[in-house]
């Protein structure tokens, strides 16, 4: 098995924990406001802000560089579509919650300086958008009649992203990382699961809950 197969194995279930929140159930079902799908475009703001910062960082390392794909970055998409939800104040609207402060400081922490760290969280953001990004993107367009204006954070018009996520597994097979390079890299992206995972459970407690009443 190439080790990009075993990265999916070995983080199954920590990708089912990240699944499992009531933010997505919710988001899913149609059962959030436009405020509460626009919350989560506003955490993501400060982690995308964060993690293509890092990019830049990282652009000429000969390992974390070829990840680097001009294409992947959502920063101005994400600004699109805040803009679009929110009016031209949504800048001020951004308050990253205390998990997402915390999942900006270990970006801050490992992705400027460690290239298997920056691939580790890259990947964990990157492959879930092009993959569970793109169920999600059907239900936030059912749900809120949008097609484009709105939803540029999920789509991806200039990269093919199946071939792209085949080209993604041969960068990580291909990685000159020894086992314990592996091993630290398998932890960080459980590691980042769990981020990703606090971020939302986060967002769960506090848009469900707003949305329902
Ligand atoms: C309700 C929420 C989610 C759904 C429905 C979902 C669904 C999926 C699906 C269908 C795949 C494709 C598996 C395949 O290619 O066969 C996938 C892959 C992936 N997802 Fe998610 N996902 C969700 C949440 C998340 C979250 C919160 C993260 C982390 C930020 C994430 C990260 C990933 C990653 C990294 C992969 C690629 C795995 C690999 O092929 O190596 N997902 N997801």
């Amino acid at each position: 098995m190439g080790f990009a197969a075993q990265v999916r194995e070995l983080t199954r279930a920590d990708h089912r924990a990240a699944q499992n929140v009531t933010y997505f159930d919710a988001l899913l079902s149609g059962q959030l406001d436009r405020a509460g799908y626009a919350a989560l475009l506003e955490q993501l703001h400060v982690v995308y802000q964060t993690i293509e910062e890092a990019a830049e960082a990282m652009r000429e390392d000969p390992v974390a560089g070829p990840f680097v794909v001009d294409e992947l970055h959502r920063l101005p998409r994400i600004e699109d579509d805040l803009r679009f939800l929110n009016g031209p104040d949504w800048a001020t609207r951004i308050a990253p919650s205390h998990a997402t402060r915390q999942y900006q400081e270990r970006l801050r922490e490992v992705a400027f300086t460690w290239p298997a760290g920056f691939v580790a969280h890259h990947y964990t953001r990157y492959m879930g958008d092009l993959s569970g990004g793109q169920v999600m993107v059907r239900a936030v367009r059912r749900t809120f009649g949008l097609d484009t204006d709105g939803v540029r954070f999920f789509l991806f018009p200039d990269l093919d992203a199946k071939d792209f996520k085949q080209h993604y597994r041969e960068l990580l097979d291909t990685a000159p990382w020894d086992e314990v390079e592996r091993q630290r890299f398998l932890d960080e992206v459980s590691w980042a699961y769990r981020l990703n995972t606090e971020m939302i459970a986060e967002l769960g407690r506090d848009v469900v809950r707003g949305s329902a009443a």
